[in-house]
């Protein structure tokens, strides 16, 4: 597996294989990999002949008053979860790299980024599109790859690749858990043992306002109020949002007669953390 840090360097190797007919997967991620990014590229490589993990802690993503210093980072380890999944190359490069040379230009986005963690993370999604964007543009893969556990940007990506006739598909992988429930993220690391058992409250949240839409509740508000109630009874949780949105183009809806997405945000002392189920 070859890691690469510049990129002129996937350029070429991308060329390489596009001149040999072969298709390219991508899987964009912040690194500190995990068994839910090991999905993704698990999923990449089976649809894929080569794979490109980009792992690049994207700072104009972060506010000022966000985990960008502190984002957990292991190269080493990411890299071996790479190599050991199949991925074919892995994409590390600098701020430097990415946002060198007077870098002026943003892709930004309306609707579907104005809720959920629109709100509560104004300036996000703009970085998240605009690196995105890049990457596509850098790796210009067939297939790119992104978790549901980020539903939100998982529907941001789709309506930017549809809304720029990008030439790529998208694919969206489920949510893989622990054990016990919880979503796995990354930002988990930052949690004590005693925040660790109270995070169990936003899966809780989530499995319990799934079932009642499963057994047929047709009203979102009821939904929503049972989740708020059982997250408020933990005390260590603090609420960011718990909404509801339309699927396709996440405005707030309090109906459920179409696909919805149950999305909640909550911070467990000071790590916010995000979980969600899809239904209809
Ligand atoms: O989901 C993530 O890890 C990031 O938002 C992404 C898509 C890699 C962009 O930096």
């Amino acid at each position: 597996m070859k890691l690469a840090r510049t990129v002129k360097e996937v350029k070429e190797q991308v060329r390489e294989w596009k001149r040999q007919g072969l298709s390219v997967g991508l899987v964009p991620t912040m690194g500190y990999l995990h068994e839910g990014h090991q999905s993704l590229i698990k999923r990449a490589v089976t649809e894929n002949d080569r794979v490109v993990v980009s792992v690049f802690v994207n700072p104009i993503q972060f506010a000022p008053n966000e985990d960008l210093e502190t984002y957990p980072r292991d190269l080493e380890a990411d890299c071996a979860l790479c190599e050991n999944t199949g991925a074919a190359m892995v994409f590390h490069p600098e701020a430097e790299e990415m946002y060198g040379d007077g870098f002026t230009t943003f892709v930004d986005m309306t609707g579907v980024t104005k809720e959920l963690c629109g709100k509560s993370r104004p300036t996000h999604f703009r970085g998240v599109c605009t690196v995105v964007n890049k990457l596509f543009n850098i790796v210009t893969p067939d297939r790119a790859y992104f978790g549901q556990k980020d539903a939100q940007q998982l529907a941001v990506i789709r309506r930017m690749v549809r809304d720029l006739n990008m030439n790529l598909e998208v694919v969206g992988c489920p949510i893989i858990r622990e054990a016990d429930g919880l979503a796995k993220s990354s930002r988990n690391t930052y949690l004590s043992a005693e925040e660790r058992k109270a995070a169990l409250v936003l899966s809780r949240a989530v499995f319990a306002g799934e079932k009642m839409i499963r057994d047929g509740e047709r009203d979102g508000e009821k939904v929503l109020a049972a989740m708020t109630a059982m997250i408020e009874a933990e005390p260590l949780a603090r609420i960011d949002y718990v909404e509801m949105v339309k699927w396709d183009s996440i405005e707030i809806c309090h109906q459920i007669d179409g696909p919805v997405l149950t999305a909640v945000a909550v911070y467990i002392g000071k790590t916010r953390l995000i979980d969600n189920f899809i239904a209809e």
